[in-house]
């Protein structure tokens, strides 16, 4: 199939050659973004291959239709930034790589969890100065820490087993509890107990209307004063302007986040040199307890390597009539 590869960077063209070897298709490379001013790039081509900041709105998707856009793939896992609906009615299906390295996302939860416990971020840059001194470097031992996990599917499960063998004990909400927890002794609770129960919350559910500002003014007066609060799922979980208020207020211990609200203007771009225009995240850096990583969670080789695959194989599959069900992304999926 020809197909307009957007939000390329170099190591998605990568990936992508090494696995794409026989030229089975052809993939042509875009750095920019898919979006209104750019849609014409998808002209003459079969399909468009996009990631998680290319917003593709029920406008866009009628263009791409009008262009003879047939396939939409993402290089991801989730869907919030595609107007499923829209896409449905123009009878184009959606592909996506619904498992890549669950391992990767939730072993950098744990990552960010550490760091801002350990403070190893700031020994390095002490170090390296000559000052060896570990004033101000306290953290906590995790073992016998209540950790709550907001949703246990692929990612959540795996990072609630990490922490499991860390000694802690795990609390969790989902609507579909995990048997495979349950018998690990992972207890299922309401949403709000694992609110108020937990020292740590891990967020590792979807973002859909249901679970937007799922960490909100509300539901953070419910939770421990110092709590420490970690995102890889997706930047709109936060309500941005109540987690400023609460750890301006001390009630937010630790905030470790590699998603993020207005992410789609920021992250995977360097702005080293530039005005950030984005208030919110220039407060949030400014805060001693915050560590932001720009969407890295996934990125290791084995990740890397298996979207690059499924990608391939989505495109293959319907080339030849044969979509694989657990990769389409539909309707009763935004519920
Ligand atoms: P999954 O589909 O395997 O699991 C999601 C779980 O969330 C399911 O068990 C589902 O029942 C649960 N859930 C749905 N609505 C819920 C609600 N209202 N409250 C609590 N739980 C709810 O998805 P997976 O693979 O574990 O990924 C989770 C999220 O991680 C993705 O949706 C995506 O946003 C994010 N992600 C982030 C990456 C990164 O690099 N930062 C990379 C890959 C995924």
């Amino acid at each position: 199939m020809k197909v307009a590869v957007f939000s390329t960077k170099s190591y998605d063209r990568e990936y992508l050659d090494k696995l794409n070897q026989d030229r089975k298709h052809e993939l042509v490379y875009f750095e920019a973004s898919l979006k209104a001013e750019t849609v014409r790039l998808a002209e003459n081509f079969d399909a468009v291959c996009v990631f998680v900041n290319d917003k593709i709105d029920k406008e866009l998707i009628e263009k791409l239709k009008k262009l003879g856009i047939k396939l939409i793939v993402l290089r991801c896992a989730g869907f919030n930034n595609v107007d499923i609906e829209a896409a449905c009615e123009q009878n184009m299906p959606v592909l996506r790589v619904p498992a890549y390295s669950p391992n990767a996302v939730a072993e950098h939860a744990l990552a960010l969890i550490m760091t801002l416990n350990r403070k190893t971020h700031k020994a390095y840059n002490r170090v390296r100065e000559g000052n060896f001194s570990i004033e101000r470097l306290t953290g906590f031992d995790l073992n016998g820490k209540t950790i709550g996990v907001i949703g246990t599917g692929k990612i959540g499960c795996i990072f609630a087993k990490i922490m499991l063998g860390l000694g802690c004990e795990v609390i969790a909400f989902d609507k579909f509890p995990n048997p495979e927890l349950q018998d690990l002794k992972v207890k299922y609770l309401p949403l709000e107990d694992v609110f108020k129960q937990s020292e740590i919350i891990s967020l590792h559910c979807p973002l859909t209307p249901e679970t937007k500002h799922i960490i909100n003014n509300n539901s953070l007066n419910m939770m421990k004063k110092g709590v420490m609060i970690i995102n890889t799922s997706r930047g709109k979980l936060i309500d941005t302007d109540a987690a400023i208020q609460a750890l301006k207020e001390g009630r937010i211990g630790y905030l470790g986040v590699d998603v993020y609200a207005q992410e789609e203007n920021l992250f995977f771009k360097d702005l080293s040199e530039m005005v950030i225009l984005d208030d919110k995240i220039s407060r949030l850096m400014t805060f001693p307890n915050v560590l932001v990583t720009a969407h890295q969670a996934y990125f290791t080789d084995n990740a890397l390597t298996q979207i690059a695959a499924t990608t391939l194989k989505n495109l293959s599959d319907f080339e030849q009539g044969s979509i694989d069900p657990k990769n389409q992304v539909c309707i009763e999926m935004m519920k």
